[in-house]
């Protein structure tokens, strides 16, 4: 699973996603301290116990970096974590099954991007990218030029230490 690269600089329109979504009842923002918990259990629940260690980093930053997609602003249905790996990184990310392929996927992500930007980035990095074109698809990413060995999920010392 390649890391990918997208721009940050012009990033396609959210608000009409939203507005669609919306009137779905689906909605997006970022999650309440209070709901870390339940955020966490529904990450383990339909993802895996790695992701939702990744999204627990997210609650240590100020606003959260993380969104979470609600049905009824009730029931979390999906979710997106930025700034979490690593610096600059995107994801983990995940919509629950019976309700991927409304366009929610794209929102949380875009959602996300936007918040990277805020951060003062101008590229960001999806990291491991599972769904290549899921993100080629929404804002034209590209897998980087590299084999995923120089990448930061196989590494067996931190970078720099030795040189
Ligand atoms: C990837 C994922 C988050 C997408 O969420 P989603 O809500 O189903 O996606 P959307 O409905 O917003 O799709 C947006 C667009 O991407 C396309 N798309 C969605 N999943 C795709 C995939 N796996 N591959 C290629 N295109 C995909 C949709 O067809 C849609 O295209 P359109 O705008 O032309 O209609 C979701 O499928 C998921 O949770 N997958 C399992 C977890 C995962 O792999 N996470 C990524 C880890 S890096």
């Amino acid at each position: 699973m390649p890391d990918m690269l997208c721009s940050l600089v012009k990033l396609p329109p959210l608000r009409e996603r939203l507005a669609a979504l919306r009137t779905d009842g689906f909605t997006i923002r970022r999650p309440h301290p209070w709901e870390r918990e339940s955020l966490d259990a529904f990450v383990r629940l339909h993802f895996s116990d790695t992701w939702a260690q990744e999204v627990s980093v997210t609650f240590a930053h100020q606003p959260v970096t993380s969104f979470v997609a609600l049905k009824d602003n009730k029931e979390i249905v999906g979710f997106a974590a930025y700034e979490a790996t690593r610096k600059d990184y995107f994801g983990p990310t995940g919509v629950s099954p019976d309700v991927q392929g409304k366009g929610i996927g794209a929102a949380l992500f875009l959602a996300s991007l936007r918040g990277l930007r805020e951060l003062g980035y101008t590229y960001a990095i999806i990291g491991g990218a599972g769904p290549v074109d899921f993100y080629r698809r929404v804002v034209g990413a590209q897998p980087v030029p590299f084999d995923d060995k120089d990448g930061i999920y196989r590494i067996d010392e931190e970078p720099g230490l030795s040189e």
